[in-house]
């Protein structure tokens, strides 16, 4: 679909492997007419852009402390009531001193709070910065990134303690920012979304466990989240659902 109207995408958490697949999914799309990708690193060398989009590529490299966060939003102000689309794409399950509870011995206070701090706060804060360049006339579809480990219901094998949590907390932030956005600017609409296992460096330690077939490209998934946020209904809810547009319990 062409447009005359401008219809920025703003992707969050731009350097991992599904925010730099996002990035490049908007970049192809000719209904976007820019994108903005915000990252604490510079625009990675793999990412290849073609002449004709160059100009259609932003990338601010950013810390995630509010001030700098804020700073961001100020930069991005002019694309107040033109951003149509916002993946949110931080996410940490481990790093060089954080590993994954298998037990409730392996739980670090130090390690509850970066996870939570990466995977629920930092989006929180984008939610609540956001809202006065999303609030307006023309739809805007924002997704999370969650995981389906996030699910209170769909919990039966435990362990990822850190990690589970802070995606559950995520889903509470989100439930409530979509009560109060679907108050104060109803033209938003809210996914929690599960890309199911994709083949990142955050999945990169666990990927021998996934059966043929069932490790997706970030390219992939790209593209079937721009399909679902394409197709949103704009109704004051929030959906949490996978990559094929199924509902995950709760
Ligand atoms: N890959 C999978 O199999 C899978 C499965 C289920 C859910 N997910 C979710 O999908 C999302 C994207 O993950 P990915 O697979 O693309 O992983 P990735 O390649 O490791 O990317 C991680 C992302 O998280 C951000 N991040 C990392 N540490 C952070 C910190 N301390 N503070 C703030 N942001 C931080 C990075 O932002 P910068 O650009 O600033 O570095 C980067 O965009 C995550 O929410 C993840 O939980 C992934």
């Amino acid at each position: 679909m062409m447009t005359d109207t401008a219809r920025c995408a703003l992707v969050l958490g731009a350097s991992g492997g599904l925010g730099t697949a996002l990035v490049v999914e908007f970049l192809a799309d000719p209904a976007i007419t820019q994108v903005i990708a915000v990252s604490r690193k510079g625009q990675p060398l793999s990412l290849s852009v073609s002449d004709d989009v160059t100009n259609k590529l932003v990338w601010i490299q950013t810390e995630y402390d509010e001030q700098s966060m804020t700073t961001v939003v100020e930069q991005i102000e002019g694309h107040a009531g033109n951003i149509a689309r916002v993946c949110i794409c931080h996410g940490l399950l481990h790093s060089e001193t954080i590993w994954p509870e298998k037990r409730l011995e392996d739980i670090n206070a130090d390690a509850l709070h970066e996870i939570f701090q990466s995977n629920t706060v930092v989006p929180t804060l984008w939610l609540k910065l956001l809202f006065k360049l999303l609030k307006g006339e023309e739809p805007c579809v924002v997704a999370t990134m969650n995981a389906r480990v996030g699910s209170i219901g769909d919990n039966r094998m435990g362990g990822w303690h850190s990690y589970r949590a802070s995606k559950a907390a995520l889903n509470m932030v989100l439930q409530n920012m979509a009560i109060e956005y679907g108050r104060r600017a109803k033209n938003v609409k809210l996914i929690s979304f599960h890309p199911g296992t994709t083949d990142t460096g955050l999945s990169k330690p666990f990927q021998a466990a996934v059966p043929s077939g069932k490790l997706f490209s970030p390219a992939f998934v790209a593209t079937r989240l721009s399909e679902i946020m394409d197709n949103a209904a704009v109704d004051g809810e929030l959906s949490y659902v996978d990559w094929n547009g199924q509902p995950i319990p709760w």
